[in-house]
C-alpha cells in the first residue's frame, strides 16, 4: 500500500485504537472522534492515562535491558501504534546504534506517520511493514526479507495488541508461531490490560470502547496473560503490574502506584 492509498483508506469518523492510545499519551495524532471516545473512556476509568504512560515506561526499561544487558541487536515490534517520544528503535539505538528494528501494524494512519517519523540511525535499520498479527507467517517472512536476520536472537515486542485478539487460545497460538520462528536466546516483551486491581471501572470503560470501536479490546487475568510466556524463562520479577517491572530508582508519584496492566519479559531457552 502506498502512502496515498493509505490516506484514502483513513476513516476519521470511527475511533481507532492507535489514535485513542496516542491521545491518552498526550500526543496530537488523533481526531475528534478519538478524543470523544477517549474522554468517555476516561470518564469511567480516569487511570487509563496512568496505565498508558506506565506501559510506555515499561517498554523503555525492557528494551534498554535487552539492548544493554542481553546484547539483543534486532527487534520485531508488532502493533507499533502512533510514533511517540521514545519508540522501540530510539530506545534500542540509544544503547546500540547498529540495532535493527522492524515495526508491524495494519492501520493506515500508523503507516503514514511511521514512514515519516520512524527513521533510525545510519548504522542501524528501521523498517515498517503493513501486516496483520493474525498472519504470523507473513510477518516473519517480511521481517526476515531485508532487515532482520532471524537466525540471530531477536526481541519480539507485543505491547497492548494481544488484547485485541478476543479468543485467548488464538492469541496464544499467534505468540507460539512467532516465537517458533525465532532462535534460542530470543526474548518476548509483552504487556496488556488486566482486570484484577480496578475491576468494574476498567471493565465498564472497556465496554464503552467495545460499543464504539470496530476493533474490540479484552482485559485478561494475569494467569491468562501468563500463557503467552509458557515455555520461556521469565525474567525477575516475573509477570507484574508493568510499573513494578524493575522500576527506575527515581520513579515517583503515579509511577509507583500499581497499574492494572501486567507485563513481563521472557527468554526463549
Ligand atoms: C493500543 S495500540 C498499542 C501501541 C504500542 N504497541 C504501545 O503499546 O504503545 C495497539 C496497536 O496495535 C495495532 N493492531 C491492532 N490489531 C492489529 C492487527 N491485527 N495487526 C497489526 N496491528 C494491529 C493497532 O493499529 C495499534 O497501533
Amino acid at each position: 500500500m502506498t502512502d496515498n492509498e493509505a490516506s484514502a483508506k483513513l476513516d476519521t469518523s470511527i475511533p481507532h485504537s492507535a489514535r485513542v492510545w496516542n491521545y491518552w499519551l498526550g500526543g496530537k495524532d488523533n481526531f475528534e472522534v478519538d478524543r470523544q471516545v477517549g474522554d468517555q473512556f476516561s470518564g469511567f476509568y480516569p487511570d487509563i492515562t496512568v496505565v498508558a504512560r506506565s506501559s510506555r515506561a515499561f517498554l523503555k526499561r525492557s528494551i534498554t535491558y535487552l539492548a544493554q544487558e542481553a546484547g539483543i541487536r534486532q527487534f520485531l515490534d508488532i502493533g507499533t501504534g502512533m510514533p511517540t517520544a521514545e519508540n522501540t528503535h530510539q530506545v534500542a539505538q540509544a544503547v546500540a546504534p547498529d540495532a535493527r528494528i522492524v515495526y508491524v501494524d495494519n492501520d493506515p494512519l500508523v503507516l503514514v506517520h511511521a514512514r515519516a517519523l520512524l527513521t533510525g540511525t545510519p548504522e542501524g535499520a528501521t523498517e515498517y511493514i503493513d501486516a496483520d498479527l493474525h498472519e504470523p507467517a507473513d510477518i516473519i517472512k517480511a521481517a526476515g526479507r531485508t532487515t532482520l536476520d532471524l537466525s540471530q536472537p531477536t526481541g519480539l515486542i507485543l505491547m497492548n495488541i494481544l488484547g485485541h485478539v478476543p479468543n485467548l487460545d488464538e492469541a496464544v497460538s499467534i505468540v507460539r508461531q512467532l516465537l517458533a520462528a525465532l532462535p534460542s536466546g530470543s526474548y518476548l516483551v509483552t504487556a496488556d490490560g488486566t482486570n484484577v486491581l480496578d475491576g468494574p471501572a476498567f471493565e465498564e470503560a472497556i465496554g464503552v470502547w467495545n460499543a464504539n470501536a470496530p476493533l474490540s479490546y479484552h482485559l485478561r487475568r494475569p494467569e491468562e496473560l501468563a500463557r503467552f510466556l509458557e515455555g520461556l524463562e521469565v525474567l525477575e520479577p516475573g509477570l507484574v503490574p508493568c510499573n513494578k517491572w524493575r522500576p527506575s530508582p527515581d520513579a515517583a508519584g503515579d509511577d509507583l502506584r500499581e497499574v492494572d496492566e501486567f507485563g513481563a519479559v521472557g527468554r526463549k531457552p
